[in-house]
């Protein structure tokens, strides 16, 4: 009996139903061992994305039916090309299988995913992945490495910018969202393809930030925060995983069958295939866990990893083990069972080849307005001092930064097949909006992401002198986040500060709009400016987004997916936190302390324990207030509780747009249990809506609450509710929201 899973979702269902099963014994029961062994090797043909230097044979691999899967191969003519090899040429025709790392966008390029988390919109999120699987399936490819649901609380990791962010629930929502946004009602369609979960698991957990490294924690941590959203993702369906480079615990999680088949499939149920993440299978000779190449190869196939991207290690070494006793013919055949589903799931003997005459891409209006939306949702608002925005008509603006007009740095991480020339900068979009009053805008550089060159400040001051108010665009590159793109610093690069000071000191009003992969550590900054607005990586809209939420034609909605520390001295800084039996007082000391009760508590002489702008914070252009949260009922029987599928509890709230102007809230619900056996987090998110109000409008809102949001682990790491407990309820529109009621579990 699989713990927790909730009733399959399509392509579990499709890769579960028996006609496909059928077909898979009829073609498993004419493959030689190679060919079975063909389908569990990947390799990369194009731009690498891994170490290695590739090979020249791979139409050879293709022909004599070595390959089963392809990556990194971009383009209609080329898919089709090595498809009629597989297809035409080889023994058994069994198409390949090409996959893409489109992780926010195949060509039209989308705010990067810790933006797109920031939206707390799961339904747009699925709105844009489906147009990323549709431009990708367009070009022959049926398979996205996506999503990447690794729970991140450390800003040091340039893979945060991948990600959702630092919470469970809304890294839950979001993993559902891009799975039906890839796989669609179906993986036959043609314009779905297979989403692959990952980096399984728990990879955003790498000791000091550093890629790669080293993950170790309690059961009842993998299970209660890092889980989560994988399996809320193989519950969306997802047809494929990826395993990790870390070690879990000491396990290399692309070796580690406590991961791969004791939860994934005994616990999980997924009945999709695991493939390693690149040439994982042979870096456990690097962790030390394998003596050599066959050994290697063993344990990852024998603890779950179906397919071997890139390590070249299943292809020569399963055949000889196999022949050898060492590794039982049906542990292959099961594996290649997993992948010869999702192939014929995907319609792949049917329709193996994609139309090359299909019109080239055109970023149109269609396209345009969805990646700009989905972008004015991405970016928060962090501050607005005395209300600078939104911006009055006929102001003169001043647009001063390296980061105005640099369209590659729009695209983020990770941009697929993005083209920065699709990209519109916010210069662009100021010029056009601008473009009635002469005069009315004035660019200067100012200086480079990365510094400490100062001679371009001169210029800077100088346009925002004759200015009635600055547009700072700071931050980093595209290529200081991502994969091993950890930093040690999160300050502003280079000498932004420094310029942003300069800006400061002519009395003008600066507008600071970032533009970062990660949370950067912005204390120093946000002490010099009206305005502090944090744009993520914002996509191909975006100018067009920014310069519609600075003049309010667009309110700002967007909130928070990941806590924004005042110092990296304070990392890991998330608001899920445990309480600790010394907690520092909500004073927030920030002296040292003589002595007694501001002493011994859990504080820094030197820092404030609260984060610069904790998760859930975001500022909108009206403001908003809440009834305080009504449990549908003051007590409940945890044994009626226990194990229970549907809600079990409702809780009600009134929110009213207390200000002048339409707006839109997240209304986020958060709890904490008491009395539990295992201490539990201050605050947990266990729902969450959008709601856009007219000025003075107020609207009741629900939140159903099921096991699934009440239940915690115990010591022995085993999901549960347990009676003497009492639960504290708060709602509002940050982590940090006051309204509160309670009720118990008997
Ligand atoms: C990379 C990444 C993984 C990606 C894969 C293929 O190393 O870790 O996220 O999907 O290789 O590019």
């Amino acid at each position: 009996m699989r713990r927790g899973v909730r009733s399959p979702a399509p392509s579990n269902e499709q890769l579960a139903g028996s006609a496909l099963q059928r077909r898979v014994e009829a073609l498993l029961e004419r493959m030689t061992l190679e060919e079975k062994v063909g389908q569990l090797a990947q390799y990369s043909v194009g731009t690498p994305t891994g170490p290695g230097t590739g090979r020249s044979d791979y139409e050879t691999l293709v022909r004599t039916g070595a390959a089963g899967s392809m990556l990194n191969v971009v383009g209609a003519q080329e898919t089709n090309r090595y498809q009629r090899i597989a297809v035409e040429q080889s023994r058994l025709k069994i198409p390949l299988l090409f996959g893409f790392d489109v992780i926010h966008g195949y060509r039209t390029t989308m705010p990067i995913p810790l933006g797109m988390a920031a939206s707390f919109d799961p339904a747009l999120v699925e709105q844009a992945m489906h147009l990323a699987a549709t431009e990708a399936a367009a070009e022959g490819i049926r398979w996205a490495f996506s999503p990447m649901v690794d729970i991140a609380r450390d800003p040091r990791w340039g893979r945060v910018a991948e990600g959702s962010g630092e919470d469970p629930f809304l890294g839950a929502a979001m993993a559902r969202a891009y799975v039906r946004g890839y796989q669609g009602p179906s993986l036959s369609e043609s314009t779905s393809v297979a989403a692959s979960v990952k980096h399984f698991a728990a990879y955003g957990a790498a000791e000091a930030g550093r890629d790669y490294n080293t993950v170790d924690m309690s059961e009842v941590s993998l299970r209660q925060v890092y889980l989560p959203p994988y399996q809320a993702a193989i519950e969306a369906g997802s047809a494929t995983l990826m395993s990790a480079f870390n070690t879990l615990n000491g396990v290399p999680a692309t070796a580690n069958a406590h991961l791969l088949t004791a939860i994934l499939r005994e616990e999980w149920g997924f009945n999709g295939f695991v493939v390693s993440d690149w040439t994982a299978v042979a870096e456990l000779k690097n962790h030390g866990i394998a003596l050599d190449g066959p050994s290697a190869a063993l344990k990852a196939l024998s603890a779950g990893v179906d397919m071997d991207m890139e390590s070249h290690l299943y292809a020569p070494e399963l055949p000889r083990l196999v022949r050898e006793g060492k590794l039982p013919m049906a542990v292959v055949d099961e594996a290649v069972r997993r992948v010869l589903r999702v192939k014929f799931a995907l319609g792949l003997f049917e329709n193996p080849y994609v139309d090359e005459k299909a019109a080239a891409y055109v970023a149109t209006p269609e396209k345009r307005e969805l990646a700009r939306r989905m972008a004015e949702e991405s970016i928060v608002l962090l501050e607005n001092k005395g209300g600078v925005l939104p911006l009055a008509p006929g102001r003169k603006v001043a647009l001063v930064g390296p980061l105005a007009d640099a369209p590659v740095d729009m695209l983020g991480t990770w941009n697929g097949k993005g083209d920065p020339r699709d990209a519109v900068t916010l210069r662009a979009a100021l010029e056009h909006r601008l473009r009635g009053t002469p005069g009315a805008l004035r660019h200067a550089r100012g200086t480079d992401v990365l510094s400490a060159d100062s001679s371009g400040f001169a210029e800077a001051v100088a346009a925002a002198r004759a200015s009635d108010v600055v547009i700072a665009a700071l931050g980093e590159d595209t290529n200081m986040s991502g994969e091993a793109a950890s930093r040690t610093r999160i300050d502003l690069p280079g000498n932004q500060l420094q310029l942003l000071e300069a800006l400061a000191a002519t009395g003008k009003p600066v507008v600071l709009i970032v533009f970062s992969g990660r949370p950067l550590a912005l204390t120093d900054a946000q002490r010099h400016v009206a305005a502090l607005v944090q744009a993520w990586q914002p996509g191909i809209e975006a100018g067009p987004a920014l310069v519609n939420l600075l003049w309010g034609d667009v309110d700002f909605s967007a909130r928070l997916p990941i806590t924004f520390p005042r110092s990296l001295g304070q990392v890991p800084l998330y608001y899920n936190h445990l309480n600790t039996g010394r907690p520092a007082s909500q004073t927030d000391l920030t002296r040292p302390a003589s002595n007694g009760a501001e002493k011994y508590v859990s504080r820094y002489l030197d820092e404030r324990n609260t984060p610069l702008y904790p998760f859930g914070h975001g500022l909108s252009y009206t403001t908003f207030d809440f009834s305080p949260p009504q449990p549908s009922a003051p007590s409940l029987q945890a044994r009626a509780v226990r194990g229970q599928r549907g809600e079990v509890l409702r809780v009600k709230t009134r929110v009213r747009n207390t200000g002048t102007r339409p707006g839109t809230v997240v209304a986020q619900l958060y709890l904490r249990v008491l009395g539990a056996s295992t201490a539990q987090p201050v605050r947990q998110l266990v729902g969450f809506q959008r709601v856009t109000l007219a000025a003075g409008e107020s609207r009741e809102l629900e939140f159903p609450l099921g096991f699934q949001e009440l239940s915690f682990f115990d010591a022995r790491a085993t999901r549960t509710v347990e009676p003497g407990t009492r639960y504290d309820l708060w709602v509002g529109d940050s982590s940090e929201a006051t309204q509160h009621a309670s009720f118990t579990l008997e």
